[in-house]
């Protein structure tokens, strides 16, 4: 099959594309690029199923011609968001309804079935919740530009739909609540990608009006899967269906999500609506889809979380922010050290060893765990004493390859210590900073985890007892060797509690687990990856092209992956290798 989709280069369309071409399908992607981008299509552009035609779709012969050469036509192709339409109103509008009249008259005249994109926009400020799609519409002045978006794809609609019911054309209307994910452009006023540029740029992020407004963000890639189910649906010709999560959050509670998961410094402004927009805004304080249509009709159920979905977004623009084959270097490292009391990652490295295997006393092996470091998370209430800086590392300047410090606490709430937690405040770009540093007021689960020096022994502490850490790291042929030595002291009559001294040259990565894949009678049993590795070789064996096989993945696996695209990155990455 080949397909159309107008504004093919855009976020959306480029995600869609990338779905059609994993299955087998051909795509021709018509798009002007006003919003849309090159790199968005670039991987495709050798692929001979792929035609990226750059025009507008207010050019009828153009459109005449491509509609002709296509089986099926998705129309994504829009003046985007309300933003867009409110600063620029003239041309928006010319795209939307003059752009989708022209498609559907030559859908018409070829016979290809349409699925057209609409928007939540369509239900206005109406209050009726969950938004369900014959809900009445309440929208302001047509001459507030903020309603024009809405109006302009409810003429879409009306035309769609006059097509199918007057001249039998089959039409499918999708009304997407708020899609996001990696591609979307910041540029254009879409708030999670705008708030995670910022994050990662270390500006502030702006919240419009007092941010208890909510939204529903729904993830690309369930959103896809769902246009192509709906596009072979017919019981969905001559309907509107809502596509979209149901999962809501505050756009305040969206920026703190957004500061939470990329580590960033960043803080929220609330900026008042009329400094955003001239004249002032009109704001719907909630808008959730009802998805049942969807449900029934191809069984449609997002499965990204909020968490996933901010995730790949800030995955997406670490990468889109880089210059291109640049490598993200740290310009600053501040270490901060901790005692800690950790007893379930303590005894995940030490505790395995008092137990005898293999008919042996393992006792020696522990001194092997307890020399090595790990890294692991610490929540701020297993902090036995304030967290000190270690070291400051500035690698613009730095000369010395190690470092080393001594370091003393005195202990403020008692518990068992059971060593020592090191992370870090890191300045990546001026201004761009994360933190993964055993902080008691922030989560140090956040970027990645901090270390762990486990103490050979744990030790009880009272508050006011002493804590001495002599802690170094020296570069040995490319290694870094760890030395921490530690004296505990009482804090009322001055005795020496414990005095360990541990070193990772005392060490060597080992694990329980490790150990007992070296026995002979060991029975190596495939992973669920291997399982899908191992089926991947065999389809490449049969030599299949790659959609093919992701495709097969994807049926023998749907479990592992959400999607087509997700599939098939993972069989990118075998044939990379094996290939
Ligand atoms: N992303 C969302 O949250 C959302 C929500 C509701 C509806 N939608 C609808 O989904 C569709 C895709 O939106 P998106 O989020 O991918 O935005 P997008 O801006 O990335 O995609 C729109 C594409 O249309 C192209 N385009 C604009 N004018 C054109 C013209 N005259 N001729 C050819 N191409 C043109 C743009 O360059 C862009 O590539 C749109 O119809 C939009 O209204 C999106």
């Amino acid at each position: 099959m080949r397909a159309l989709i107008t504004g093919g280069a855009g976020f959306i369309g480029s995600h869609l594309g990338d779905a059609l071409l994993a299955r087998g399908d051909s795509v021709i992607a018509l798009d002007n690029l006003a919003t849309g981008r090159h790199d968005n299509i670039r991987e495709h552009l050798a692929d001979p199923r792929f035609e990226f035609v750059l025009g507008s779709i207010v050019n009828a012969d153009l459109v005449d011609d491509l509609v002709a050469r296509a089986d099926v036509v998705f129309h994504l192709a829009a003046a985007v968001g309300v933003k867009l339409i409110v600063e620029r109103p003239l041309e928006s509008l010319v795209t939307n309804i003059r752009g989708s009249e022209i498609l559907l008259e030559k859908a018409h005249k070829y016979g290809r079935k349409v699925l057209i994109t609409s928007t939540s926009e369509i239900y206005g400020k109406s209050l009726e919740l969950p938004m369900h799609e014959d809900s009445d519409r309440l929208l302001g002045s047509p001459l507030v530009g903020r309603w024009s978006y809405s109006t302009s794809k409810a003429v879409d609609e009306i035309l769609a739909h006059a097509y199918w019911k007057a001249k039998g054309l089959p039409t499918v209307i999708v009304r997407l609540f708020n899609t996001v994910g990696p591609r979307q452009s910041p540029d254009y006023g879409m708030v999670l990608p705008r708030f995670v540029d910022a994050a990662l740029e270390g500006r502030d992020l702006k919240v419009h009006g007092d941010g208890t407004q909510s939204r529903c963000f729904g993830h690309v890639r369930d959103v896809v899967p769902a246009l192509l189910a709906l596009m072979e649906s017919r019981e969905a010709e001559g309907l509107a269906v809502n596509i979209g999560s149901q999962e809501e959050i505050t756009i305040l509670g969206l920026a703190k999500l957004v500061i939470e998961r990329s580590g960033s410094s960043s803080k929220v402004q609330l900026i008042p609506y009329q400094d955003v927009y001239v004249g002032g805004f009109e704001d719907m304080p909630r808008r959730v889809p009802d998805i049942n249509r969807a449900r029934k009709l191809i069984g449609f159920e997002p499965v990204t979380t909020l968490a996933e979905i901010v995730d790949s977004m800030i995955d997406d623009a670490r990468r889109r922010l880089l210059a291109p084959h640049g490598v993200l270097i740290p310009q600053q490292d501040t270490v901060w050290t901790a005692v800690v009391e950790a007893p379930e990652m303590y005894s995940r490295r030490a505790g395995p060893w008092r137990v005898p295997e293999f008919g042996l006393d393992m006792e020696a092996a522990r001194q092997i765990a307890v020399n090595t470091w790990m890294s692991g998370r610490v929540a701020s209430n297993q902090l036995l004493a304030a967290p000190l800086r270690w070291t400051t590392i500035d690698y613009r300047t730095i000369e010395e390859s190690g470092v080393r410090a001594s370091l003393s606490w005195v202990i403020e709430r008692g518990g068992v210590g059971h060593g020592i937690v090191s992370g870090l405040d890191r300045t990546i770009a001026p201004g761009l900073l994360l933190s993964n540093a055993p902080d008691r007021n922030s989560n140090p689960s956040l970027v990645y985890e901090p270390l762990f020096f486990p103490w050979t022994e744990p030790v009880p502490l009272a508050p006011g007892d002493h804590v001495s850490e002599k802690l170094s790291a020296t570069l040995v042929r490319g290694n870094y060797v760890w030395c921490w030595k530690t004296h505990v002291r009482c804090g009322t009559t001055g005795a020496e509690k414990a005095a360990f001294t541990q070193s990772t040259f005392l060490s060597a990565p080992v694990s329980l687990q490790a150990l007992r894949t070296q026995a002979r009678d060991y029975v190596p049993a495939l992973s669920e990856n291997g399982h899908i590795t191992l089926l991947v070789l065999t389809l490449m064996a049969r030599r299949l092209p790659v959609g093919e096989i992701a495709t097969q993945v994807l049926g023998t696996y749907p479990q592992r992956f959400t999607c087509v695209e997700d599939a098939l990155a993972f069989v990118r990455d075998i044939t990379r290798l094996h290939g």
